[in-house]
């Protein structure tokens, strides 16, 4: 029997056993032993996070409900998927589209010329369709699809891949411009992870530029070292999650749009997208000078400045971080200042940036050219790790402990005996 046959009798074997009446014995067990194991090296039919950010992975009438935990049948997800033909599942993304809230957030999935589309994973009235109605010009028995918000494209866009071609959907004027990929290996699914973008072909995965197509750095790269818990797997991201109880942040900030990113070691790792699971990066991923990790890191307006030893990086905040001409420059010459710092921060609307050193506070106006401290101040606490200031007042991160002070007056005065909290991993991605 052919693979494929073979796929389709077992989806078959496995919807027949899964309702009543029940079938036979023999079909129960071959319904046990069909239960793909993707650790073992499986290639994708798709792969798609739905509005709550959890990511599915689809073979054959199988799904994975994020990156850990055994399969179970599609149609008990989605009810009307695997269900229809027991075909598998082509290619399914999530539609990115800010304009219309009738459609964001929505999952579209897409079976030889026809395209469902669910939301709160309920199919939605008048699906499935035909490819063509909704997306004109997008052929039929697509070998993957991925959303491209403006910014990573130039307009809210959606990409549609089959063989090496690949159909770039823009979704407000419904226009298709079709590039020819062939570099790029035929991906059976493409999925948009944190801003990046990855091909999946085998049990391998390539990152690419959703833009030009370019893959830059080592790749084909095994997809169970990062997408999926595998034993003897894992390229150590794991173990870098700490406990809670063992944490230690070299730096935390938060910019004008909301990014919230945590620094540790060579690791950075952004807070704030929940919605994709937490999960940590080498700060050389996205800021290649940072080669010794950083001592203290806050963002001001549109940018994001890094301090290391008597060095200030300072990377405009756009796509992409880069680094600005003439940088790093020396603390002294940047900020009037000397000697290590241990955490840095802006609060918002303010001009001013706060710097902690030792047990010393030392404020610096940012509108100021040359700049200099306008004010020092003595700190109840000493070996800060990290300091945020948002509408709820200063958060000082010290260990595995925070502090909660409701402004920065109220922490330099240090007349206010607060009690310091234990970290949890909602707040700093560590493990309980
Ligand atoms: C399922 O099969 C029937 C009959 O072959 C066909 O008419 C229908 O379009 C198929 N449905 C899908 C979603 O492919
Ligand atoms: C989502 O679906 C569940 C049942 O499947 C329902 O109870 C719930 O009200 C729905 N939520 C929304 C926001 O429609
Ligand atoms: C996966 O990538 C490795 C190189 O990293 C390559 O040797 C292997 O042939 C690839 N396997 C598949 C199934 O694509
Ligand atoms: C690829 O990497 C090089 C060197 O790091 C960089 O200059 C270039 O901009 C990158 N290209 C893309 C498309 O990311």
């Amino acid at each position: 029997m052919d693979l494929l046959t073979k796929t389709l009798f077992l989806c078959l074997a496995l919807a027949l056993a899964n309702g009543a009446p029940a079938p036979g014995a023999d079909e129960e067990a071959d319904a046990h032993v069909a239960v793909p194991d993707r650790c073992e090296g499986i290639e994708f039919d798709a792969i798609t996070p739905d509005e709550k950010g959890t990511t599915f992975f689809f073979k054959g009438c199988h799904v994975w409900k994020g990156f850990h935990g055994p399969a179970q049948l599609s149609n008990e997800v989605f009810k009307e998927l695997s269900g229809i033909n027991h075909s598998h599942v082509d290619a399914a993304f999530r539609m990115h589209n800010t304009e219309n809230t009738d459609v964001h957030d929505h999952i579209f999935f897409f079976q030889g010329d026809k395209v469902f589309s669910y939301y709160n994973h309920t199919l939605e009235d008048g699906y499935p369709k035909q490819i063509q109605e909704q997306f004109p010009g997008i052929p039929s028995h697509l070998d993957a699809a991925v959303e491209c918000p403006r910014g990573e494209c130039t307009a809210d866009s959606v990409l549609f891949f089959k063989g090496h071609d690949v159909h770039v959907y823009d979704i407000s004027t419904k226009q298709v411009k079709t590039k020819n990929w062939p570099h790029l290996p035929v991906c059976t699914s493409v999925l948009r992870w944190l801003e990046h973008y990855y091909c999946f072909h085998g049990h391998n995965f390539t990152r690419f530029n959703p833009v030009s197509g370019v893959v830059n750095g080592t790749y084909p790269k095994d997809a169970r070292n990062y997408f999926m818990k595998c034993p003897n797997f894992g390229h150590g991201s794991h173990s870098m999650v700490p406990k809670c109880s063992d944490i230690k942040i070299d730096a935390i900030t938060t910019d004008d749009a909301g990014k919230t990113y945590l620094f540790r070691g060579p690791m950075y790792m952004r807070l704030d997208t929940h919605r994709d699971g937490l999960h940590p990066f080498q700060i050389t991923r996205t800021w290649k000078e940072l080669t010794n990790g950083v001592d203290a890191v806050f963002s001001f307006m549109d940018k994001i400045y890094m301090i290391k030893d008597e060095q200030v990086y300072i990377y405009k905040t756009a796509a992409h971080y880069t680094l600005i001409e003439g940088y790093p420059k020396t603390l002294k010459e940047e900020l009037g200042i000397e000697g290590h710092v241990d955490a840095a921060f802006v609060c918002p609307g303010e001009q001013t940036v706060h710097i902690i050193q030792g047990k010393q506070m030392r404020t610096v106006d940012l509108s100021a050219s040359p700049r200099a401290v306008t004010a020092d101040m003595p700190l109840p606490i000493a070996d800060i790790d990290g300091g945020l200031c948002g509408p709820e007042g200063v958060t000082i991160f010290k260990g595995s402990q925070f502090y909660q002070y409701e402004s920065v007056m109220i922490l330099a005065m240090g007349k206010i005996f607060i009690i310091p909290q234990d970290v949890t991993p909602a707040m700093l991605g560590c493990r309980e």
